[in-house]
């Protein structure tokens, strides 16, 4: 389930950039189709991450700042497309979509369970 999540969140990135493209290019209808793909994406990585953690018998502070990051995470992906579509300003969410989904991928790596857990 872990590759279901890596898979979902990788897909979930490249789609971000894919729907921010889209719409710098004045492509209105694709960027539409994009993002509302990427709003499925998002529930399937949320679904994903959660039956991860449901496998897990001890819930660490860890854990929970993992899960807070990973929907922050979403949380800045979809500020930055929405502001974008309205006019307003962006730089904020950019920064903090940047930050978190860096800290996000190393606390994920960090903990116990995943593709480097068979190291
Ligand atoms: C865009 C958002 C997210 C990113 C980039 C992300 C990234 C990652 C990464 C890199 C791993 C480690 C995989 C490995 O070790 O092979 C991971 C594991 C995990 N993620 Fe996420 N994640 C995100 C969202 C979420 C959400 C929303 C949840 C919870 C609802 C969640 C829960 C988990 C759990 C429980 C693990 C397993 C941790 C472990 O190794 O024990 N993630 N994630």
């Amino acid at each position: 389930m872990v590759h279901a999540h890596i898979t979902s969140w990788a897909l979930g990135i490249i789609l971000f950039f894919v729907a921010f493209s889209l719409f710098k290019s004045g492509k209105e209808k694709p960027f539409k189709i994009v993002h509302m793909v990427l709003r499925l994406v998002y529930v399937l990585i949320v679904i994903t991450g959660i039956v991860v953690v449901t496998g897990v018998s001890q819930l660490s502070a860890e854990y929970i700042a993992k899960i807070v990051l990973g929907i922050w995470t979403i949380g800045a992906m979809e500020m930055v497309l929405v502001r974008s579509k309205k006019g307003k300003p962006t730089r904020v969410f950019w920064i903090q979509f940047i930050v978190v989904l860096i800290v996000t991928i190393l606390l994920g790596v960090r903990l116990p369970l995943g593709l480097w857990s068979m190291y």
